[in-house]
């Protein structure tokens, strides 16, 4: 019996990177995926590439999860699809990296817009769908080891994933009395089109060469190199399962040995 066997799952910002990893495994495991993203075209294109046999497959859902109407409307689709909805994975967000002078405004309400608000109320969300249907759910939250301690140059995105573990925290401990288990995963350093954004960044914060800062990031994972989606998605398949019942507020370090709590 597959792990995720009729479920069905709603994943946020999956059409590239760590969610569309976690969609092609959650499909492997027999769920219904919707790929929800600010992207549609991406999230169609992920969608067919993952494909699907036997009943599990994955589908593009239109989804900003900085406006309450279209978070509401990504649940209905979900619910309107596969007739209910079992697991959210709250994955998308954004990064920044600035000098603490010279952060703005924009920076700050963009990032907790998608990053904070848009993990809560997507949350909040999927838990009343989840409530009403009666038979509890699983919420997974991405935190980071950024959300673990500050770095020089990233207060802002370090800020929001510390908001991240502590709303898990609550949620979790909130919503269990509703058979709902709410955790998170704390990646270390994940290789993707993420991390040319983040290394152009640094090149310029920092005045390196384009690529120095990826090359240095890695040497400093203890296990030696960046993370694949690959190596998050058994974490996220196991939180998403039956086995992980008894696993409330949690938040799991899967980073290659950089974090240890
Ligand atoms: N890549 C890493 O090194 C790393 C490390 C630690 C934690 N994480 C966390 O893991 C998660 C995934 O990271 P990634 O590197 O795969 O990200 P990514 O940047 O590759 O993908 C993010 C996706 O979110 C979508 N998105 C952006 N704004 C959105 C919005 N308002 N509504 C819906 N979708 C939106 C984008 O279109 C994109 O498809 C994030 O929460 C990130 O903070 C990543």
């Amino acid at each position: 019996m597959k792990r995720l066997a009729g479920k069905s799952a709603l994943i946020t910002g999956a059409a590239r990177g760590i969610g569309k990893g976690f969609a092609r495994a959650f499909v492997a495991e027999g769920a219904t995926v919707a790929i929800g993203d600010i992207n549609i075209d991406a999230a169609r294109r992920a969608a067919e590439e993952i494909g699907g046999q036997n009943g599990a497959g994955a589908y593009a859902v239109e989804l900003d999860v900085t406006r309450q109407d279209s978070i509401d409307a990504a649940i209905a689709a979900v619910v309107g699809r596969a007739g209910k909805l079992d697991i959210l994975v709250n994955n998308a967000a954004l990064f920044d990296a600035a000098e603490t002078v010279d952060i703005t405004r924009e920076s700050y309400e963009r990032l907790f817009a998608v990053n904070v608000a848009g993990t809560l109320f997507t949350m909040q969300a999927a838990a009343r769908q989840m409530i009403a249907q009666g038979h509890g759910g699983k919420i997974i939250n991405m935190a980071s080891q950024a959300g673990r301690r500050g770095e020089p140059l990233v207060l802002v995105y370090c800020a929001t994933k510390a908001a991240v573990i502590s709303m898990t925290q609550s949620a979790g401990l909130n919503l269990i009395r509703h058979g709902i288990n709410v955790n998170a995963i704390a990646p270390g350093v994940v290789d993707g089109e993420h991390w040319e954004h983040v290394d152009a960044m640094f090149a310029r914060l920092e005045g390196k060469p384009i690529g120095q800062k990826r090359r240095e990031v890695e040497a400093g994972v203890p296990a030696g190199r960046y993370a694949r989606p690959e190596d998050l998605a058994p974490m996220a398949v196991f939180l998403a399962s039956d086995e992980a019942n008894y696993i409330v507020s949690q938040c799991y370090n899967v980073d290659g040995g950089q974090w240890m709590s």
